[in-house]
């Protein structure tokens, strides 16, 4: 399943190219409005695609209606430290207070990507009835510990109402301390 049609393209020259027609269906159409009936399929698999929809409830809800009851769904969304840490790195740090509050930020092209922590997706699936089975957070390429703790630092500033002028102070200056270190 995939919106646009350029990718669709894509996706049918690989098909192709990989001798697997027969064995794949390609559909064009929109993951928030699913159309398949009820409890059709034993595994959906939606990765790379939930943090590109605007209503991520709407979209989420159709996955999990199309799901057999038993079914597995895998699904990915972006993460909300990693982002959080990129924004810092690359010292965007203006759009951090919107990124934490909206829990979206504007990507390339004017798109608005979702991003989530852990808890945020458990709480997304739990809601639909889902059983959690695993979840996998996205690793921060370097610094690891460090970033982790600065993005975890950032949400709970955020959280307990620090003005985002004194959290991009704070933030500034550990960065600082970070590379000087
Ligand atoms: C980052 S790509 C990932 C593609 C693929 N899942 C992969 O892993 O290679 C995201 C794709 O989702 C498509 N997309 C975005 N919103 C969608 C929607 N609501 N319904 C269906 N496809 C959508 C985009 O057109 C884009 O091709």
């Amino acid at each position: 399943m995939e919106f646009s049609k350029g990718m669709l393209e894509v996706a049918r020259r690989k098909v192709k190219e990989r001798e697997l027609e027969g064995r794949v269906s390609l559909v064009q159409g929109d993951i928030q409005a699913l159309e398949f009936p009820d409890e059709h399929f034993d595994l959906v698999l939606a990765e790379g695609v939930l943090e590109y929809c605007a209503d991520l409830e709407q979209a989420f809800r159709e996955l999990v209606r199309v799901l057999k009851p038993g079914g597995h769904l895998v699904a990915s969304v972006d993460s909300l430290y990693y982002v959080t840490w990129a924004m810092a790195n690359s010292e965007e740090l203006d759009e951090i207070p919107e990124l934490l509050r909206e829990k979206r930020y504007l990507e390339e092209e004017g798109v608005y990507c979702n991003a989530l922590t852990l808890e945020d997706f458990r709480v997304l699936a739990e809601r639909r009835g889902l059983e959690v089975v695993a979840l996998i957070g996205k690793p921060l390429p370097y610094r690891r510990h460090t970033s982790l703790e600065l993005s975890e630092a950032v949400l709970a500033l955020y959280a307990a109402g620090v003005s985002t002028y004194t959290i991009s102070r704070f933030l500034k200056k550990r960065l600082h301390a970070v590379r000087d270190a």
